[in-house]
C-alpha cells in the first residue's frame, strides 16, 4: 500500500453557511494562507449561489470550487433543482454527492445518487460521493456491508475511466457534525474496505490510485492523526471549513 501514488484531497462542506458577499470574503482571506501548499487539491463546496462569486475570488489561487449536490437530469420540468451542466459552466469542478444529510433529510436513496454520479460524470464534473453507515449499523455491527453496499450501488455503470473523475467520502453519520470524532484506526479500517470494494469493481491498480477522504467532526486538532493513516487520503470538513485558521491547520496536516 504506497499513499504517495494518491492524490490527497482537502474539501470544505460549507452545508448552508455563508452568504454571496460572505463567501467571497472567506477566499479572500484564505487564499493568502493556503498559497503554495501543493501537498494536496483544496475545494470548497459551497451553496448554489455563493458558486459565482467563489468561482470569481478563487481565480488564480489554488482553491478549486465545488458544488453540494446536482440534480440527475440533463435539464427539464424540475422545479427547483440545479443540472452538471449549469454547475459547469458556472465553474464548479467538484460536486458532493450522496451526503448523508440528504439521504437522511431529501429522500436521497443509493439508487438516486448512482443516477447523479452519472449525470455529474457525464457532465464533466468531478464528484466527492459520500458514504457511511448510521450509530445503530456500526453497532450492529454491518458497518462493512452498508459502505460496500452505498458503494456498489452509487458506481452502477461508471466506467474504470470515468473513475479516475470520482473520490469517495467516508463519513460515519454519527460522526458528523457531533464533534465525535471516528477513531483514526476506525476511519482508516473502513477507507480500507472501500479501496478493497474498488479493487473487486476495478482492479487492483486503480484501488492503489483512489483517493477515498475521512469526514466527520475532522478539525484543527485531530486533522494531522487522521491524515496519517495510510486509506486516508484527506478530508471532507464541514464545521471547520467555516473558518479560515481552522480549514488551513487541516491544509498544513495534510501536506
Ligand atoms: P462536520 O461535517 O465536519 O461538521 O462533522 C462533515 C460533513 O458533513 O461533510
Amino acid at each position: 500500500m504506497n499513499k504517495s501514488t494518491r492524490k490527497t484531497v482537502i474539501a470544505g462542506n460549507w452545508k448552508m453557511n455563508m452568504t454571496p458577499s460572505a463567501a467571497k470574503a472567506f477566499i479572500t482571506e484564505l487564499a493568502p494562507m493556503v498559497a503554495g501548499k501543493d501537498g494536496c487539491d483544496i475545494v470548497l463546496c459551497v451553496p448554489f449561489v455563493d458558486i459565482a462569486p467563489a468561482v470569481e475570488a478563487a481565480k488564480g489561487t489554488n482553491i478549486k470550487i465545488g458544488a453540494e449536490n446536482v440534480h440527475f437530469a440533463k435539464s427539464g420540468a424540475y422545479t427547483g433543482e440545479i443540472s452538471a451542466d449549469m454547475l459547469n459552466e458556472v465553474g464548479a469542478e467538484y460536486v458532493v454527492i450522496g451526503h448523508s444529510e440528504r439521504r437522511q433529510y431529501f429522500g436521497e436513496t443509493n439508487e438516486t445518487v448512482n443516477k447523479r454520479v452519472l449525470a455529474a460524470l457525464a457532465g464533466g464534473l468531478k464528484v466527492i460521493l459520500c458514504v457511511g453507515e448510521l450509530l445503530g449499523e456500526r453497532e450492529q455491527g454491518i458497518t462493512e456491508e452498508i459502505v460496500s453496499l452505498q458503494t456498489k450501488i452509487a458506481l452502477q455503470g461508471v466506467t474504470a475511466e470515468q473513475l479516475k473523475n470520482v473520490i469517495i467520502a467516508y463519513e460515519p453519520v454519527w460522526a458528523i457534525g457531533t464533534g465525535k470524532t471516528a477513531t483514526p484506526e476506525q476511519a482508516d479500517e473502513v477507507c480500507g474496505i472501500i479501496r478493497g470494494v474498488i479493487a473487486k469493481l476495478y482492479g487492483a491498480e486503480a484501488s492503489e490510485a483512489f483517493t477515498i477522504q475521512y469526514g466527520g467532526s475532522m478539525n484543527a486538532k485531530n486533522a494531522a492523526e487522521l491524515l496519517s493513516k495510510v486509506n486516508v487520503d484527506g478530508g471532507l470538513i464541514g464545521g471547520a471549513s467555516l473558518k479560515t485558521a481552522d480549514f488551513t491547520t487541516i491544509v498544513n496536516a495534510a501536506q
